[in-house]
Parts: structure tokens; sequence; C-alpha cells
């Protein structure tokens, strides 16, 4: 979460889903944000100021119309506060306002003069959403660089069913981050491979590896973080989906082997996090195998390798990122498999380090590039290791341009 040390200004506006952004005040807090309350005079009737007095810390200010002088300079100022500007829930009213700039409360004023970003989750009945005239006015506010959390389906306090709910709190924090993250990788397709694979021996066991998905699982958060298209093709793990991700679930390395190579002609870069098994059982019982069927010697066979087959094939513009962990021999070992499977760079770690490897949120790596170059960032979170191998991705982007 990139929010600590950000200045979030929240308007909340007078609809039902109002009591929702108490949660979100409360999470904001939590990820070291400083939250400002705005509240229309109308979201007073639904939930109380008091409520986010006490959850951010700070007087909430509402729109009583006293136009005096304390007044004019507290908008003014929180509106140079605002690193972003979130309005949420959003009336179709506020929408209206703020598309065709009509300032007649502290809220539409103080919208009128941010500079901050603005993300605004419009959050109403389902007939008044779908209104060509909300969907106008919707309009007006992308094309004029406004970040929209669309709303989400289901059932509405009104009883209707349909689109208009407020987007439940992790999605309302994943919009107002990507609001304040540059989107450096914006039409960028990205595909990152995550976890271990599973190599059935019969319907009860497999050969596996220790491998979580957490470092693939962050590659593909920050990518989609930061704008790009991303598909996640994971072996099985624990974890959620990051917001924004396409995935796709696979088990053995011939399912992720089919699911990469029929994606990849299609994608700008390519990160090959899994821990992908380099062997499989030679035969894969249908039947569980009883303790006297086991043969204690299990033929195994070679997989397909996925990343060198991507070195073979990889098209000019497209990017290839290896991973190795090793237990010895780290840089040896991670130059010959950056040379041998034609990548641009290769991430190496060590099962050794302290802080890397398996289940951590922490890496230590060293980055190895095509042209013989290296570099070792500090121990940082998987989420900053995933951030500094985009960096020098798109600076090799920029330098090839
Ligand atoms: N990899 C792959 N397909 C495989 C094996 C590995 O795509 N069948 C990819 C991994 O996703 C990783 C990189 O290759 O990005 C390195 O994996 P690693 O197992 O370290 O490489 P190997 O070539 O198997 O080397 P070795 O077992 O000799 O260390």
């Amino acid at each position: 979460m990139h929010l600590a040390g950000k200045t979030v200004v929240l308007c909340v506006t007078g609809g039902i889903a109002a009591y929702k952004a108490a949660d979100l005040t409360s999470k904001l807090r939590q990820a070291g944000a400083t939250v400002r309350v705005l509240m229309t005079e109308s979201a007073t009737q639904f939930i109380s100021p008091i409520t986010f007095e006490t959850l951010s810390g700070y007087r909430t200010v509402v729109d009583t119309f006293d136009r005096n002088f304390a007044w004019e300079v507290e908008h003014i100022s929180l509106a140079k506060a605002a690193d972003v500007f979130v309005i949420a829930p959003a009336t179709a009213n506020i929408i209206a306002k703020a598309a065709h700039g009509i300032a007649d409360d502290m809220v539409s004023t103080t919208l009128l003069a941010t500079k901050a970003p603005v993300v605004i989750a419009p959050a109403m009945n389902t007939g008044m959403y779908d209104n060509p005239v909300t969907q106008q006015n919707l309009q007006t506010l992308r094309a004029r660089g406004f970040h929209i959390i669309d709303p989400a389906a289901g059932h509405l306090a009104c009883g209707d069913t349909g689109r208009g709910k407020l987007p439940d709190t992790p999605t309302l924090l994943h919009g107002i981050e990507q609001a304040l993250t540059p989107q450096d990788l914006k039409s960028l397709r990205v595909l990152v491979t995550a976890g271990p694979t599973q190599e059935a021996l019969d319907p009860v066991r497999f050969l596996s590896n220790h491998s979580s998905g957490k470092m693939g699982y962050a590659i593909a958060a920050r990518a989609a973080m930061r704008g790009a298209q991303v598909t996640l093709v994971s072996g099985p793990t624990a974890l959620a989906t990051p917001l924004g991700v396409e995935r796709v679930d696979i088990v053995s390395a011939r399912d992720m082997y089919d699911a990469v190579v029929s994606r990849a002609g299609a994608q700008d870069i390519i990160i090959k996090a899994a821990a992908v098994g380099d062997y499989r059982p030679a035969q894969t019982a249908d039947e569980k195998l009883k303790k006297s069927d086991l043969d204690l010697n299990i033929a195994l066979v070679r997989n397909p390798d996925i990343l060198a087959e991507l070195g073979r094939t990889k098209h000019p513009g497209q990017q290839l990122c290896g991973f190795a962990m090793e237990t010895q021999n780290l840089l040896e070992n991670a130059s010959d498999k950056l040379r041998r499977k034609n990548c641009d760079m290769l991430v190496a770690n060590s099962l050794r380090d302290k802080g890397a490897g398996f289940g951590t949120d922490t890496n230590a790596v060293t980055l190895l590039f095509a042209d013989g170059t290296r570099e070792t960032p500090p121990l940082m979170s998987k989420e900053d290791v995933a951030d500094v191998i985009f960096d020098r991705l798109l600076a090799m982007r920029e330098s090839a341009t």
C-alpha cells in the first residue's frame, strides 16, 4: 500500500452508501494516510459527522451554507492540501455538478479549486446510474482525467437489483492508490507466472516445491497498479488475485506451458517468477496407489522448459524476464540461465540469504541484464522488488527506441 504520508480529502455525499465511507476512512488511516472529511448536508442525514471525526482525528467539515471568511479559507486550504481528492459515495447530483463546474456548496467548491487527482465512486439507484445524463456526465469527467471507480452490481437499498452499489473498501483503496500512481505501464500487456507446479503421481499425491507465489503475485499487482493489462498464470497458491489482474489457474508444468505459450505472442513483457517443476512422474495412476503398489523408484520424465521456449520465440520489442533461485554459485548459474534462455533480465535470489526465498514478504535479489551488467538492490519488500524490475524494463524499452 503506497498511501502512507498522503493526504486524502474524502467527500461524502448523500446516499445510503455513506456509511461505507466510515470503513474507507478507517482503512485509509491504517494505511498511513491523513484523511480530511467533507460532507454535504444531505450526507449528514445518513451518517453523523462525529463518526468521521473519531475515525479521522480531524474535524469533519460540513457544508452549512455559512459563507464566512473562515469557510472560504478552509475550502481552499483543503483543496491545496489534497494529494488525492475522493468523492465516495458520489451521488448523481455531485457528478452532474462536477461535470458542469457548478460550485454551490463546500464539496463542489473545494472540488473546483483542487489540482489533485480526483477519484469518483458513483453509488445510486440503477435507473439514475444508467440514465444517459449521468452516463454522459461520467464520460465528460473521464475525458477530463477524473478516475471513475465503476459501481458494483447487486442488490440495492431501494430494492432494485443492478449496477449502482458502492464497491467494497479494497476496491476503493485500489482506485485511490492507482490515482496516485504514475500509469507508466499503460498500454503494455504483461504476463506473469507465479507459484509452484504440481505433478500428479496419483489422484492423491503430487511432486511440487515450496513456492508460495508471493513474488509473482507482487509483480502482477504492481504491474496492474501501474496501468498494465496483466495476465497472471498461477500454480496452486493460497493467495488472493490482485485487483485488476486476470488470473489463469494451472496445476502442472505442461498446463503452464500451454497457458503461457498460447498467450505469449500478444505480450509486451513476460516475467517468469513461477517455480516450475523440472520433472514429472512418467506415469500418473488413475487410482490411488496402495502402499504395496508403490515402487520406491519413481520414474521421472523432463517437463518442457517454458522460459527457454519463450526465449526462442521472442518477438522484436518483447521483453523476457526469468528468475533463478539457487543455493550455490548464484551468479554463475544465473548468468548462464540468462544467456541460455535468451532473457533480457534475470532476477537471481539465493535461498541462503536472510529475508529471501519462499514464503517471505521480502526478497534480496541481484538483477542480471543481457548486456552483462548487474545490480543488487538492498533487501526490500517483494512489491518494491517488482517496482525495480519494471523500472529497469521500462528504461531498457526507452533506450531501445
Ligand atoms: N522455468 C521454466 N520452465 C521450466 C523450468 C524453469 O519456464 N520447466 C523457468 C522458471 O520460471 C524461472 C527460470 O526458468 O524463471 C529458472 O528456473 P530454474 O528451475 O532455476 O532453471 P532450470 O533451467 O530448471 O535450471 P536448473 O534446474 O539447472 O537450476
